[in-house]
């Protein structure tokens, strides 16, 4: 099955809050974001393999003005747009794989992924996802990638992912991508299990 596919039917049958991902607030994202952004509100922010999270609530009730949100699954979009309602006119919606996407030039300054690139399992995967980073983010923008950490899941959402410590993420980017910073989060599911995640804050070259 291919990830539109899955991911697809994973959305059509689950609430927003009931997917073992979900959190109210992007706490650790926002707070990245934020620091990344430097105040600037028209710095150009992407969140890759946004779903239905609220971290796109969060960034438009702070001011944020360009903002893109991509994702492989359309229903993810349409049920993130509905409940934005007018204010989803205010983001750039893009539905499409980001390991086959033909990424824009150097247009933006903020790139965000929580939990998307640790189910690229596939040398080419990985290759194609940091191609496109390179690509789209500006000479001296951010990058924001937070996978499982060491003691997280082997699997989610039904699917094999890798987990990453701060050294093995940060050399799928390479030298380019300077690590400022990385932390570990236990992230609680609303099932009641944790879950180790890992941010990565690298700043490009
Ligand atoms: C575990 S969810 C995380 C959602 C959100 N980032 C969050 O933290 O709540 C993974 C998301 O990545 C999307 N996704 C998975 N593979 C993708 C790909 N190759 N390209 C774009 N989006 C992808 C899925 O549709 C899903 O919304």
């Amino acid at each position: 099955m291919d990830a539109k596919t899955h991911w697809e039917s994973v959305y059509a049958d689950r609430a927003p809050n009931a997917v073992s991902w979900y959190r109210p607030h992007l706490e650790t994202s926002l707070a990245l974001i934020e620091r990344a952004a430097n105040g600037n509100k028209s710095a150009s922010i992407i969140d890759v393999g946004g779903g239905e999270s609220t971290l796109v609530d969060d960034l438009i009730g702070r001011g944020c003005e360009q903002i893109t949100v991509l994702d492989v699954s359309q229903v993810a979009i349409e049920v993130t747009k509905k409940r934005l309602g007018r204010a989803a006119e205010q983001v750039r919606w893009i539905t499409a794989d980001i390991t086959q996407v033909q990424a824009e030039e150097s247009f933006c300054d903020v790139w965000h992924d929580r939990a998307v690139f640790h189910f690229l399992t596939a040398a080419e995967q990985q290759i194609a996802y940091v191609r496109n980073v390179a690509k789209t983010v500006k000479p001296g923008g951010h990058v924001i990638v937070s996978t499982f950490g060491p003691e997280g899941p082997t699997k989610c959402s039904g699917l094999e992912v890798m987990r990453y410590d701060a050294e093995s993420l940060h050399s799928q980017f390479g030298v380019r991508f300077r690590l400022i910073e990385s932390s570990k989060e236990l992230h609680h599911t609303p099932l009641g299990s944790t879950q180790q995640f890992l941010y990565c804050y690298c700043r490009v070259q």
